[in-house]
């Protein structure tokens, strides 16, 4: 960390933002930054994160520890280093996340087990290695599925790792219920960030896309709701996308 500009809430809540340094992440961790809250933010790249943290400038605000989300050892240590950073842990945002964009028919089953990781059980992990700080905190736990977690496509693979999210979302949410404890999914629709860089085109198939931006809005609207009300579900797409 180093010195920046930004007027930081000490008081005010900490939250850790996983595959923060791009896209959807990024937007969520720079609102909340000029919010004046203090965020941990984690990717696999402590290279690209400490580059994303001196665009920033948040000098002390920001704490960027390398992370696997699929490792449980290195997503206990990014919790246990945020506590020591920041004195407390009151919010996760599970968003790291990938599509191998392709299908049951085409693809490759190894990048699938990746994906069913990265997708599944990284923000399981997330989520048990957190649950002590935010119990203690009564805080809030974000987890970012898609629409392709709701709707079906041909052989889609992601459909299943996010399918598999969603349902992680309300498996959770049923077990902090009356601990303090709430559980947020946010399921977007097409949005222009890396995450499609890895598909056939290089960019996403031609129809409407919303910013990380509206994204990130949705996510910290979650975060900020008052004490003993909780947002559940949240689907946003760009108008005009179908499924
Ligand atoms: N873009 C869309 O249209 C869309 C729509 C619906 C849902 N989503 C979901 O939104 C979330 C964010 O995606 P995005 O659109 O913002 O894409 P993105 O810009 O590619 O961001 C994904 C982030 O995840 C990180 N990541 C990937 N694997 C990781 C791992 N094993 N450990 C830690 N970090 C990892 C990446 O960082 P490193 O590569 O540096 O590790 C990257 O920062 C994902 O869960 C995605 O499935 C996206």
């Amino acid at each position: 960390m180093s010195s920046g500009q930004q007027v930081v809430n000490g008081d005010g809540p900490v939250t850790l933002v996983t595959g923060g340094a791009s896209g959807i992440g990024a937007a969520t961790v720079r609102r909340l930054l000029a919010d004046g809250q203090r965020v941990t933010v984690t990717g696999r790249d402590q290279a690209k994160l400490d580059a994303f943290a001196a665009e920033l400038g948040a000098g002390e605000a920001l704490l960027a520890v390398a992370a696997d989300t699929t490792d449980y050892a290195a997503v206990r240590a990014a919790v246990e280093a945020t506590v020591k950073a920041f004195g407390r842990l009151d919010r996760v945002v599970a968003n790291a996340g990938f599509s191998t964009h392709d299908n049951l028919a085409d693809g490759d089953p190894e990048q699938w087990r990746e994906m069913l990781l990265v997708n599944v059980l990284g923000p399981a992990l997330l989520v048990k290695a957190a649950l002590p700080e935010l119990t203690a905190n009564g805080g809030r736990i974000v987890l970012v599925g898609s629409t392709a977690g709701i709707k079906n496509t041909p052989g889609n693979m992601y459909s299943v790792s996010k399918s598999a999210l969603t349902s992680l979302a309300e498996n959770t949410r049923v077990l902090v219920t009356g601990s303090g404890v709430g559980v947020t999914l946010i399921a977007p629709g097409r949005v222009a960030t890396p995450f499609w860089s890895g598909h056939p085109q290089g960019a996403a198939p031609q129809g409407p896309v919303m910013t990380a931006e509206n994204v990130a809005d949705a996510i910290t609207w979650a975060l900020g709701q008052p004490t003993g009300v909780e947002v559940n579900s949240v689907v946003v797409r760009p108008a005009g996308q179908v499924h």
